[in-house]
């Protein structure tokens, strides 16, 4: 039995380990839907193509927007934290009133948001 259980665990190892990136796995059109998104409503004036804030418009803010790309910064916020900012504004959750609200966003429209925030991480 001992030995069943030892082949078990090696077996699992390689799955566990495997991948390289923590979290599930972005679902490609899911991220172009919301990159799309992320030009036609605007966030690309601040927070860049990229998501890095590098803009113009972006650097002239103080607070100027996060740096999406910062894998730091990433694993700061929740999926749930991201969607409740861009529906509530920056001012409703503590962060600067630049970052407005978009309370129209549907719940599928933040869900492809999210998905392409967090696919700029580096
Ligand atoms: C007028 C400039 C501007 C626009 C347009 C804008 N943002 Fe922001 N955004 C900011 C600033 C400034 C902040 C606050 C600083 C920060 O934490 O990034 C912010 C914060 C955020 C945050 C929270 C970051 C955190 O650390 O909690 C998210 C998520 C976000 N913006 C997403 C979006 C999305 C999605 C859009 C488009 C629907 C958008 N923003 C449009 C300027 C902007």
């Amino acid at each position: 039995m001992k030995h069943i259980a030892l082949i078990g665990l090696i077996a699992l190892l390689p799955a566990a380990c495997g991948g390289g990136d923590a979290g599930p796995k972005l679902d490609p059109a899911t991220v172009a839907a919301g990159k799309k998104l992320f030009v036609e409503k605007g966030c690309v004036l601040c927070h860049g193509e990229k998501g890095d804030g590098d803009t113009p418009t972006g650097k002239a803010l103080t607070p100027p927007p996060r740096n999406y790309t910062d894998a730091k910064w990433q694993a700061s916020v929740t999926d749930d934290h991201i969607k409740k900012v861009v529906k509530e504004g920056g001012a409703a959750n503590g962060l600067s009133p630049t970052m407005a609200a978009y309370p129209d966003t549907t719940d599928q429209q933040l869900t492809e948001l999210v998905a392409f925030i967090r696919s700029v991480k580096k």
